[in-house]
């Protein structure tokens, strides 16, 4: 069978590793490039440093780069998603299910069981993920996310393990 994902979007070349906090500088390029509101590296480091962190990054290409992330926190039995981007020119080869399928192992080690996770209303792209995946919507935060024609709900999202 052949697959219609070009041999440099092959998701066989992509590798997933714990994001360390020395990535926090790559991710922060990343997070800018795909999101309105870029987080500071700053902001991304104290994420990655804190002890609840369970955060991957998917890499791959010569030298190898950071293509996605998943920032998330693990607190009692429940694993949150706070961020996860893939870069534009890797979306749609399998980037973002395999970090939340990444996430879900090691949530599932880390004895949760569940992941939850807010997203906007029209974030299509998010959303299919997401059920795709298996998440059922468990909740709704009014007017939570604001645009320029006006603020949106949030849908939290929860997936359990
Ligand atoms: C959401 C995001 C992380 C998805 O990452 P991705 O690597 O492109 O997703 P995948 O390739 O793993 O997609 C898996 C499945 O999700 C669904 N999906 C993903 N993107 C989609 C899109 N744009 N439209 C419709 N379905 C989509 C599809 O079912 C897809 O499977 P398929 O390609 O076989 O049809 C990516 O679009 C992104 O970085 N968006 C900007 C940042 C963002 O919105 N983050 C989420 C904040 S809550």
């Amino acid at each position: 069978m052949t697959s219609n994902v070009t041999p440099f979007r092959n998701v066989k070349h992509v590798s997933l590793l714990w994001a360390a906090p020395e990535r926090a500088e790559e991710i922060a390029m990343l997070h800018a490039r795909v999101f309105a509101d870029a987080w500071a590296e700053g902001s991304i480091k104290s994420l990655l440093e804190h002890p609840a962190s369970t955060s991957l990054i998917a890499i791959a290409g010569d030298p190898k780069t950071i293509k996605g992330f998943v920032i998330a926190q693990l607190a009692a039995d429940e694993a949150e998603v706070l961020s996860i981007a893939v870069a534009p020119d890797w979306q749609r080869a399998g980037l973002g299910a395999m970090l939340m399928e990444g996430l879900a192992r090691a949530s599932r080690k880390g004895e949760a069981r569940r992941i939850f996770l807010e997203v906007a209303e029209d974030n299509t792209a998010a959303l299919a993920l997401y059920r795709r995946l298996g998440f059922k919507e468990t909740g709704r935060r009014r007017k939570y996310y604001h645009r320029p024609d006006g603020a949106i709900d949030a849908l939290v999202l929860t997936l359990p393990l």
